[in-house]
């Protein structure tokens, strides 16, 4: 089987299984690349169907009293005692309850209603509606899953490195879980995309951005959105982001946006080549801290998003290293 997540050094793509990530996007189902992840090919139609009916029936294991994904991570030990899953299930059941939980969180803090999940709706639009409380239309779902399919996986990354050490150890599914989640929300890595969303809030308008940057390098701050430990060029996912970006800004409140964060790619390139003497480029943080803005969530339900997507990658991974052992 080829590995979860490669990126190509050559042609600076990322592929998931062997197939170019961002190849898969507008095509597929937040389901059908979580099946490529985990059984490392694309699913057959009725392979599609019972992974996506399965992961609605997970849903029913939903308790209220999950209010954080830490809190749901706690729960999985019990989970799957309770209810006799086997690995397999226990691991779906983390994939297909994260946006439930991830909508309670922000409907607590925010206080906002939230829709009921709809059984007839897969994972993403599910989210949409449980959040948004309106049916998402066909360009917002393809956009919206496009983003989150983009973060599934990524090799060699701290939150990562994390989860193999938890799974060789032998720790328990819920202890995986959550040092795997508490390594993801580091400002630096995982995080940045809450912190790079600050950061244009802060700058507001195209005209203040290269003061911003410069005192920001000087007193020692970071650029988030840009560099990256892989890449050397720019990130592929930065780009379909960008020109999602452009197409969801256009002509409306938001095209700032698109000034601001193309601003930053530029003048936080010539500064940081300037201060610290490397060639960064934009990373998928970048664009897509924005994307989820245009649709509305705040800057901190970033990584909540992230750890939605990202956790299709760690399930693949904990399964890997299952069948390895
Ligand atoms: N802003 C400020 N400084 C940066 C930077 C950025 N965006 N990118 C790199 N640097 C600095 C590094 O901190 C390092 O400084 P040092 O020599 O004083 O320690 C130097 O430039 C060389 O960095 P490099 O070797 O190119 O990258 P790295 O592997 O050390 O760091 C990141 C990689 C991703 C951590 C780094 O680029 C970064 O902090 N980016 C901003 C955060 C971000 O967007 N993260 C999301 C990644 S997907």
């Amino acid at each position: 089987m080829k590995p979860i997540s490669t990126i190509d050094p050559l042609t600076n793509q990322l592929f998931f299984r062997g197939i170019n990530a961002t190849k898969l996007c507008g095509n597929s189902s937040f389901e059908r690349v979580l099946h490529l992840l985990i059984h490392g090919q694309l699913p057959s139609h009725q392979e599609l169907v019972s992974i996506s009916e399965r992961m609605v029936e997970l849903r029913s294991l939903y308790d209220s009293e999950f209010d954080s994904l830490f809190k749901l991570a706690w729960s999985l030990e019990r989970i799957k005692e309770d209810y006799k899953l086997n690995l397999n299930d226990t691991l779906l059941t983390f994939v297909s309850l994260a946006p439930l939980v991830v909508a309670n969180e922000y409907g607590i803090a925010w206080g906002k209603m939230m829709k009921k999940p709809k059984k007839q709706l897969g994972h993403v639009a599910n989210f949409l509606w449980m959040t948004k409380g309106v049916m998402p239309t066909e360009t917002e779902l393809d956009d919206f899953q496009t983003s989150l399919i983009l973060h599934m996986d990524d090799p060699q990354n701290p939150s990562l490195s994390t989860l193999e050490a938890a799974v060789r150890d032998g720790k328990s599914i819920s202890d995986i879980f959550s040092s795997t989640l508490n390594v993801h929300v580091e400002p630096l890595h995982h995080g940045a995309g809450y912190e790079a969303m600050m950061m244009f809030q802060e700058i507001k308008e195209q005209a203040n951005v290269r003061k911003y940057l410069e005192q920001r390098l000087k007193s020692g701050g970071k650029i988030f959105g840009l560099g990256h430990r892989i890449y050397r060029g720019i990130d592929p996912r930065a780009v379909v982001l960008r020109e999602m970006l452009e197409r969801r800004t256009l002509n409306t409140k938001n095209e700032w946006l698109l000034k601001v964060s193309d601003s930053v790619a530029k003048y936080g390139r010539l500064l940081l080549s300037e201060y610290k003497g490397i060639d960064a480029y934009p990373n998928v943080d970048l664009y897509n801290a924005a994307v989820y803005f245009t649709f509305g969530f705040p800057p901190e339900l970033n990584t909540p998003l992230f750890s939605i997507s990202r956790s299709a990658g760690w399930m693949a991974h904990i399964l890997d290293l299952s069948k390895s052992d």
